[in-house]
């Protein structure tokens, strides 16, 4: 090893970046496992992708019947194709997860903004790369599903539908499209890789913080990550796969549309088109400003009519996903975990219940009660950036916090009674 490391340090790398060489706070929960979690599923991704690929042609006339060739011939296709279809619904739950940690202990304050920055990119790139995937088998949902989002380029004034059109390569999803959603699906998880050594490595520098939210003072405070995350990572991981393993072989198409195993025809319209559950909550958003919300009609008369319900509806989407990014200079506490913070416990398990009910009312008609729903939930994700985040941190009280990491690790073990 010495022999290599002298060479090619390599094995310096490993050792300071998940091995003895890099002290962890003693006191991390499994809230602190989702990161390894997400990078488990992005190799998962890449490896079956690539084996996938092996049996895909990206062709119109054929890519529905490659897809049902490797699922009924090719040797253990279908398990490929279940692992890869069930794994970026896996992967978005332990993102989603990852990012609601960040949220609750505000991971994302100072000193660690960057961390929180390139999360936000790659959170972005991963829905790029799961919407074009979502197409690739070229069913009902692939095809509708594709021609709904490029149409939402369509509503930036004067330029949209050009920009749709360039994007397609077409008037409509076909050839090209398929084409160039294959070339970029199998792309920009390797983009995404890339982002996510940045992503570490910006971690690496203030290193990772904790339930706390109080910072390393000695090296008291810090336990080597390997064996003691390796093994706490490891267990999260099997618990985990559990799960996985029984929506794979169990419930495979349980988080999918049964439309999508009928072949995409343009000239039927399927009666509701559905994204794929993890987009729902942004769907939601998206669809919640109708032309008849009266800061749409404001909006689009202070614009002589540029700004349009389907424009604002963009923009809201986009700007859902903006002000999370924004998170890290609108959050004015000096505490940093919310264990602490007696008022924003509550806004915080609100936002995550606003979330729940987006992602269910963005799979339901858009008639009835349901908008309404849609536009309370909307406006309430808006509201806790912009007005509560801001305010609680001059309002409220904190409780008491320990002095030190290990001061709360003994607590909580009951050291020094056990002495
Ligand atoms: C491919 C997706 C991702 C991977 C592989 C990944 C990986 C990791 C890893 C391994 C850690 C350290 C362990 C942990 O704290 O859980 C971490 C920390 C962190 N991640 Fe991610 N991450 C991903 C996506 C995101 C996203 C989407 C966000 C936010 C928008 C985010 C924000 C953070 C923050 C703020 C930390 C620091 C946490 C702390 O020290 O308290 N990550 N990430």
């Amino acid at each position: 090893m010495r022999f290599f490391d002298e060479k090619l340090p390599l094995p310096r790398l490993v050792y300071n970046a998940v091995g003895a060489g890099y002290p962890v706070p003693r006191n991390l929960s499994y809230f602190w496992n989702f990161g390894v979690l997400a990078g488990f599923f992005l190799v998962l991704q890449i490896v079956t992708g690539v084996v996938l690929a092996m049996h895909y042609a990206a062709n119109a006339q054929v890519a529905f019947a490659t897809t049902e060739h490797n699922m009924r011939d090719v040797n253990w296709g279908w398990m490929m194709r279940y692992m890869h279809a069930n794994g970026a619904s896996f992967f978005f739950i332990v993102v989603y997860l990852h990012i609601f940690r960040g949220f609750f202990y505000s991971s994302y304050k100072a000193p660690r903004e960057m961390i929180w920055l390139l999360g936000v990119v790659i959170f972005l790139l991963m829905m790029a790369t799961a919407f074009m995937g979502y197409v690739l088998p070229w069913g009902q949902m692939s095809f509708w599903g594709a021609k709904v989002i490029t149409g939402l380029f369509s509503a930036i004034p004067l330029v949209g539908e050009p920009i749709q059109v360039w994007l397609l390569g077409g008037f409509a999803p076909d050839n090209a499209a398929l084409n160039r959603f294959f070339s970029l699906h199998f792309l920009l998880p390797f983009v995404i890789a890339a982002v996510v050594i940045l992503h570490i490595w910006a971690l690496h520098i203030p290193g990772s913080s904790n339930p706390t939210g109080v910072e390393v003072k000695s090296e008291s405070d810090t336990v080597p990550f390997h064996p003691y995350y390796t093994a706490k990572d490891g267990f999260g991981l099997g618990v985990f796969l559990i799960i996985y393993c029984v929506f794979v072989f169990f419930l495979p198409n349980m988080l999918g549309h049964p439309d999508n195993y009928i072949e995409a025809n343009p000239l039927s319209t399927p009666a509701h088109i559905v994204p794929e559950w993890y987009f729902l909550p942004f769907y939601a958003i998206l669809r919640a400003f109708t032309s008849d919300v009266w800061a749409v009609m404001f909006v689009n008369w202070i614009t002589f009519g540029i700004v349009d319900a389907k424009f604002f509806g963009v923009l809201a989407m986009f700007g859902a996903i903006l002000v999370m990014a924004l998170a890290p200079w609108l959050d004015t506490s000096k505490v940093r975990s919310g264990a602490y913070r007696p008022m924003f416990k509550w806004w915080f398990w609100l936002l995550a219940i606003d979330f729940m009910v987006l992602m269910w009312v963005g799979a339901m008609p858009t008639d009835g009660i349901y908008p309404y729903i849609s536009l309370i939930g909307a406006t309430y994700w808006f509201v806790y950036f912009l007005v509560i985040l801001p305010l609680l941190g001059l309002i409220e009280k904190p409780q008491p916090m320990p002095a030190t990491i290990e001061e709360d690790f003994n607590h909580h073990y009951d050291i020094k009674s056990a002495e």
